[in-house]
């Protein structure tokens, strides 16, 4: 199971989505490949935004080894789930993919108990809060995607 986590800027929400259930899968043993990436490249190379390094770090999860990239076309066949932050990085990524390319394109955030878009702390500058949904949308993932594979199907 490969999955690519996706924002905007890729210094922000999906490094933090990506270290957190990084984090998850390594305490429940769950064996999956990870990425991060943006739909915008004006941070190619950059670790994640210090203020969220520092947000991350406070709560165990370690990002400051991930660098900016930006999403594209071949991630389409390289991953199997591409999950975006909110819904204008899901109807970019949309625009991008492929004809017939492999990945499943959806939302990080299931909706069921809270909101589908992951608020981005680059403008609201609340780091915490923003991890407080991406922490609850990891344990989420990680329950669908256990289930799904007994059930084989997402
Ligand atoms: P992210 O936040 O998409 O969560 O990484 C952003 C960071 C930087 C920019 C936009 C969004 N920017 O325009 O530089």
């Amino acid at each position: 199971m490969r999955i690519l986590f996706l924002c905007l800027g890729n210094i922000c929400r999906s490094p933090a989505a990506e270290g957190v259930f990084r984090s998850l899968a390594d305490e429940a043993g769950f064996v999956v490949e990870l990425d991060s990436a943006g739909t915008g490249n004006w941070h190619l190379g950059h670790p994640p935004y210090g203020p969220m390094i520092a947000a991350a770090a406070m709560r165990g999860h370690d990002l400051h080894a991930l660098r900016a990239r930006q999403l594209t076309r071949e991630d389409f066949d390289r991953f199997d789930l591409i999950l975006a932050m909110d819904r204008q990085n899901l109807h970019d990524a949309q625009a991008l993919a492929p004809a017939g390319s492999r990945a499943q394109i959806a939302l990080f955030l299931d909706g069921e108990t809270g909101p589908h878009e992951v608020p981005d702390p680059y403008y609201t500058r609340d780091f915490d809060g923003c991890l407080d949904i991406v922490e609850a949308g990891a344990q989420a993932l990680l329950v669908r995607l256990q289930r799904a594979q007994s059930d084989s199907a997402f």
